[in-house]
């Protein structure tokens, strides 16, 4: 079922959030807002809950205007940060609230709750209480609660925040599979740029109530259109662009900044504010011999060995910038203090300023 905010406004204390928001979600995807804290995504997901109605506007789900339809007729399935379980029921008894509350027969929603509870992997769990169990385990109960229903549509608000690092990437793919198998318009909400990238479909970056762009997973990545997006999403590095020059470097275009000119294939007009925006993984070390058009010079400022991969500071003229080199047998290392000179890639990205 496709899902679509019409020119949302909404205000708390005097302060607008959203202005005049629309946004179209399409029907069987997994679909993530993505954007730092308080910057509205869990106001948006409550408003297709139910939860919160919109000052003014409209929420459809396909061609049904919902907006005044409250939360439990409208089929959405929900899973919290916090779990929000009955502590004084069984796993098996959470599973089944959805469905003794539409009128299913007992066993037939025992049945089904079973089944659900089997797919997620806690059969064995069935009768116990939700404090018996771990915080992952918690969480897949939340979610075989929300999907026994069989939503038309599932909403999840930063589920797995709370969870550790392992646990998090458990349960991020077995929530994706669940997703995929149940065909389900799924909206996600996290301030994680990792997850995000990991689990959707599409991704709609937000900052301070506005969408700032909306794209799949790699193309948010390669082709962030603004310096929040470059940044919040995969940190890139952002070097401020000074003037563009006349190009004669076949199809490139070369943009002059504080560290030295730098040729790119960006198409994107340069406005006031426009830096360039480079990811850390495309920056290599080469030697003054090999150096072309687009070799920056600085200083090694700090090091840092991770094991597969090594991050380095690098001071330039135009700042610091961040070079990540994945390890490799026989590389020569780096060391704080060494001069380097940096080729950056020909796909670095002109973003505009906000
Ligand atoms: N019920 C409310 N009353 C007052 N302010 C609210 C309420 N709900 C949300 N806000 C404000 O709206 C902004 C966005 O909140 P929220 O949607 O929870 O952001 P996020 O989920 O992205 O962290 C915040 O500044 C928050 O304080
Ligand atoms: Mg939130």
């Amino acid at each position: 079922m496709q899902v679509s905010f019409n020119s949302i406004a909404q205000s708390y204390g005097g302060q607008a959030l959203f202005k005049d928001l629309d946004l179209t979600l399409p029907s069987g995807k997994f679909f993530t807002l993505l954007g730092p804290s308080g910057c509205g995504k869990t106001t948006l997901l409550r408003m297709l809950g139910g939860f919160v109605r919109p000052d003014a506007g409209r929420i459809l789900f396909g061609r049904d205007d919902v907006t005044n339809v409250p939360v439990h007729r409208r089929g959405v399935g929900m899973v919290f940060q916090d779990y929000a379980l009955f502590p004084d029921r069984s796993v098996l008894a959470n599973v089944c609230y959805g469905l003794d509350a539409r009128g299913v027969a007992r066993d037939e929603a025992r049945r089904r709750a079973r089944a659900i509870l089997d797919r997620v992997g806690l059969a064995d769990f069935a009768d116990r209480a939700p404090a018996a169990l771990s915080g992952g385990q918690r969480q897949r109960v939340a979610m075989a609660r929300a999907l026994v229903i069989e939503p038309k549509l599932l909403l999840l608000d930063e589920p797995l925040s709370a969870l550790d690092v392992k646990l998090r990437v458990e349960l991020r793919s077995m929530i994706r599979d669940l997703q995929i198998e149940a065909g389900i318009t799924t909206v996600f909400v996290t301030h994680d740029q990792e997850e995000a990238l990991a689990m959707s479909d599409l991704i709609a970056v937000m900052n301070r109530g506005n969408i700032v762009q909306i794209g799949a997973p790699r193309e948010i990545y390669s082709r962030p259109r603004t310096a929040f997006a470059a940044d919040f999403v995969g940190g890139a590095n952002l070097i401020p662009i000074e003037q563009e020059l006349p190009s004669d470097i076949g199809g490139l275009r070369r943009l002059r900044t504080r560290a030295g000119v730098i040729a790119t294939d960006s198409p994107t007009p340069i406005h006031s504010g426009a830096q360039l925006a480079v990811r850390s993984e495309d920056i290599r070390f080469i030697d003054a011999a090999s150096a072309a058009v687009g070799a920056l010079a600085g200083h090694v400022e700090h090091v840092e060995f991770r094991g597969s991969a090594t991050g380095y500071l690098v001071r330039t003229d135009a700042g610091i910038i961040r070079v990540d080199t994945q390890t490799k047998q026989g590389d020569q290392a780096r060391h704080r203090g060494d001069a380097v000179l940096l080729e950056l890639p020909r796909n670095a990205c002109i973003v505009g300023a906000s």
